[in-house]
């Protein structure tokens, strides 16, 4: 099939790529000139595991193209995914604009029939604009599909290929049947092709990712509880993800979480909720409770070394906001280390692959080579994404360099038995 796909970001360089890989030939379209060029010179403006081979694999054997040209993509391809950005505006709900300058240049360049397929997360009513837009331009044929995308950052690649499932939000017929055809292949793995109406694929994804974020909220606020009255969350989350009906996974205590779906999506779907003059409040806390997560941080650290921070200095393992990524958008790090240099402290981090990206917010910190570089002269290690060489690192060389020996551990992946026989000050998140 010919696709194109508006946005080469996370989701439109994955979604695009991985389509390539099926057999189709795929041309990207992003309007960032250096984000095309790059990618042009084999570049990959993101860090994803695995894409580099695919997109070079795919490029090289022409199924792969990147451009900046929206109107050659529009007129030589059958599908269209729109896979731009949707940032959240002030007040919370959802900002359209790029998925809408995507639809008019549909609109104004539509020569046959076209399947517009929208990967972007939009709130619910967005298909119907889209559409909108595109019928005031022209009177060829076309047929809109709602398919949000559920990837994780940092196993996007096999996330696409093979999925938990496949939402596909529809209204016509012949939208089903080329739906059902793009992911024949994917559906072999037998996941579910599920085929649902258009409002209720586009609320699927924000119930989804705001249940996701709900879990991690109730266990952020049961984690203090844990504390106060000596329990450990870990336990209680082992002991309640045991019951089928709720399972085990996104029951992790921490620093809160990041990246730019949660925040965003949690935020939209309360503000779609006051749009049509419902109640909010459930949705509502669960980001109240996570920026206030986010905010703790600096207590906790507080705690461990005492209220006074000038001069102290933090080594930071972990900068993006989870493991396996280099994306910083609303990552716990950004609030820390603001927090931090605010108490006139001094910053050494690391991160095996976010720190060209943190140098955007901060120039001025020390990036370290490693994260044994990192703890020279520190006087205390601030763990905040669990990226698996920060599990078993040398305590015996980390003691040597460190000034004094404190460890905050914001993802609870150190036993605090262990690190107590380590001569560490030890400090989790709900533990005792
Ligand atoms: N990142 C994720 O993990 C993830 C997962 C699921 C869904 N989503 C959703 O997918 C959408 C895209 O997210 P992302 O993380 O890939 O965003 P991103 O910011 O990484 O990329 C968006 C890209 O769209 C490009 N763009 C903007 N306007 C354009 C236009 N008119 N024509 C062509 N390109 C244009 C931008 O230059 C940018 O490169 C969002 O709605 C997001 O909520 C993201």
């Amino acid at each position: 099939m010919k696709i194109a796909v508006f946005g080469a970001g996370y989701v439109g360089l994955v979604t695009g790529t991985c389509l390539a890989e099926l057999g189709n030939e795929v041309v990207i379209v992003d309007v960032n000139q250096e984000r095309i060029n790059q990618l042009n010179r084999g570049i990959v403006p993101i860090y994803e595991p695995g894409l580099d081979e695919l997109i070079i694999r795919n490029s090289k054997e022409k199924r792969l193209i990147f451009t900046l040209d929206g109107i050659k993509a529009i007129k030589n391809s059958e599908i269209i995914f729109i896979a731009v950005g949707t940032p959240p505006n002030e007040d919370g709900s959802t900002n359209l604009t790029f998925v809408l300058q995507v639809a008019k240049e549909i609109g104004k360049n539509m020569n046959s029939y076209k399947l517009i397929v929208n990967k972007s997360t939009v709130p619910v009513g967005t298909a119907d604009k889209v559409k909108k837009t595109i019928s005031e331009l022209t009177d060829v044929e076309f047929d809109i599909v709602s398919n949000p995308e559920f990837l994780k950052e940092g196993s996007a690649v096999q996330d696409f290929m093979v999925p938990d499932r496949i939402v596909v939000g529809i209204e016509s017929e012949k939208a089903e049947e080329i739906m059902a055809d793009l992911y024949s292949s994917i559906a072999r793995t037998h996941k579910p092709l599920v085929f649902t109406d258009i409002k209720s694929s586009e609320l699927i994804k924000y119930a989804s990712n705001a249940m996701l974020a709900c879990r991690i909220s109730f266990m952020n606020q049961l984690a203090p509880l844990c504390e106060k009255i000596g329990a450990d969350i870990k336990e209680v989350a082992k002991g309640i993800g045991l019951d089928d009906r709720i399972g085990p996974r996104f029951l992790q205590a921490g620093v809160g979480y990041g990246g730019s779906c949660f925040p965003k999506d949690v935020q939209s779907l309360s503000a779609t909720l006051k749009e049509y003059r419902l109640e909010n409040d459930l949705i509502e806390s669960i980001e109240k409770v996570n920026s206030r997560q986010k905010d703790s941080i600096i207590k906790r650290l507080k705690m461990l070394i005492g209220e006074d921070l000038k001069d102290k200095t933090f080594a930071i393992w972990g900068l993006s906001f989870k493991p396996k990524t280099d994306d910083m958008r609303e990552a716990p790090s950004l609030v820390l280390i603001k927090q931090l240099l605010y108490e006139g402290a001094k910053v050494r981090a690391f991160d095996p692959e976010a720190m060209e990206n943190t140098k955007q917010y901060f120039p001025d910190i020390y990036y370290s080579e490693d994260l044994y570089d990192s703890v020279k002269g520190a006087d205390c290690i601030v763990l905040l994404t669990e990226w698996d060489e920060f599990r078993n690192p040398s305590w015996d060389k980390i003691k040597e360099s460190l000034s004094s020996l404190h460890i905050f551990d914001g993802r609870n992946i150190y036993s605090s038995k262990k690190m107590i026989e380590n001569e560490f000050k030890y400090l989790g998140v709900g533990k005792k």
